[in-house]
């Protein structure tokens, strides 16, 4: 036992576990999550007037417990939270809560535009972060990770109340719906927020309500997923925009749309045996309806656990491509490099992806992000990059 060589070993040992850990001792390590019902952690059950499915079972089964998560048990903040070491983000409504870690402001049905009833949209979840933000320090608040997912509804009801409309109307509905995005993040950015995580919008026409209320289940239903890739290339142009005109502010970009897509052609790759239809509901593709006596017994089966959420199982391949995924799939910055990453760099995504491209030329894309090289010149400006300085932190 007292080998000097075995000392030495797990001396080094200790040392090596002491490295690993000192950033989450240095760091506050906070989150903040805005949205709407795929990231609610129970905000719902607290505005509104009628009873909120996601407080009873079956949602929760597989947790054993519903807390208004709409899902069979934990979400992609739930696990965001765990990858970072910290518990799980409280509701922002559920006032006598632990925020220490930080806040959801997150509730199913919100939207960034109009004044939905028993709901808050993106401006008013904005608004309660900034009433509570002396709850954390400024520092706190400049390292936190802000967690975003909100526009469905948006996309929904547009298609919903607008079925035919020209190209031009629906580059001018997503105009405002990011300009009212960039607005919020503004204040976020005022507030001392730095690091921004973006989930991109599904292909709404995927989800098992949106193909049932279309009535032909076979296929994704066109304008709401086109409204969502519209949404989706101008809202990674904002985010390098501000990148560009905020100093310090950095982001993520995780392409959610290509992970639904692939998971709902391909599912038995990603270890489902659906992705058509949902585990719990009625309808064709149990695309409503969600109770106790329709839930089916395997939800690890399923990609989709009612008609717009996800399962837990979905929930889990989710969080883990944004919390560790390559440039392909989340960039410039996974959640793990955004976390850790210095306050005074920015690292630039069509670098990374053509460093990227050329260590690997020939590789399968599985899932991809944008051509962000084309959008650049697109854009039509010079990048100014501090890739140089970036490059040794991420290689
Ligand atoms: C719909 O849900 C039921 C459970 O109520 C499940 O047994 C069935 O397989 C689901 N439908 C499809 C098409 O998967």
């Amino acid at each position: 036992m007292a080998d000097p060589k075995s000392y030495l070993f797990s001396l080094s040992f200790l040392l090596l576990l002491l490295l690993l850990h000192s950033p989450t001792v240095s760091f506050a390590q906070t989150l903040f999550v805005f949205g709407d019902g795929l990231y609610d952690a129970g905000n719902k059950q607290f505005v509104s007037s009628n009873r909120v499915d996601a407080s009873f079972p079956p949602y929760g089964i597989t947790v054993g417990e519903a807390t208004g998560r709409w899902s069979d048990g934990r979400t992609v903040p739930d696990y965001l939270a765990s990858f970072m070491g910290i518990p799980k983000i409280p509701p922002i409504l559920r006032g006598t809560a632990d925020f220490s870690h930080g806040a959801n402001f997150a509730i199913a049905d919100a939207t960034v535009l109009g004044s939905p009833p028993e709901t808050m949209t993106l401006s008013q979840q904005v608004t309660k972060f900034s009433e509570n933000k002396n709850k954390w320090t400024a520092q706190a608040r400049s390292e936190a990770i802000y967690l975003f997912y909100i526009g469905s509804d948006d996309y929904l009801n547009y298609a919903k109340n607008n079925p035919n409309p020209s190209d031009v109307q629906k580059q001018a509905f997503v105009d405002q719906v990011i300009a009212a995005i960039e607005a919020q993040l503004k204040v976020i950015y005022v507030s001392g927020g730095r690091k921004f995580a973006f989930h991109n919008l599904a292909p709404l026409g995927c989800l098992p309500a949106v193909k049932q209320a279309n009535g032909n289940v076979q296929e994704c239903v066109k304008l709401p997923s086109e409204m969502a890739a519209l949404h989706n290339k101008k809202l990674l142009q904002l985010l390098v925009k501000l990148s560009r005109e905020l100093s310090g502010f950095q982001y993520s970009f995780y392409d959610f749309f290509s992970s639904i897509q692939n998971r709902v052609i391909k599912s038995k790759t990603y270890t489902f045996e659906t992705g058509v239809a949902a585990c719990c509901g009625t309808g064709s593709v149990n695309g409503s309806g969600c109770a106790t006596n329709n839930v089916c017994t395997k939800p690890e089966d399923y990609l989709f656990f009612d008609g717009k959420h996800l399962t837990q199982e979905g929930n889990l391949q989710v969080g883990h491509l944004m919390w560790g995924s390559d440039p392909e799939v989340i960039g410039p910055n996974n959640l793990r490099e955004l976390l850790y990453l210095p306050l005074d760099i920015s690292i630039v995504l069509a670098d990374i992806q053509e460093a990227m491209a050329a260590m690997r030329p020939r590789q399968i894309k599985v899932e991809s992000l944008y051509d962000v090289k084309k959008m650049e010149l697109e854009m039509g400006n010079q990048w100014l990059h501090q890739v140089d300085k970036a490059s040794s932190f991420l290689f």
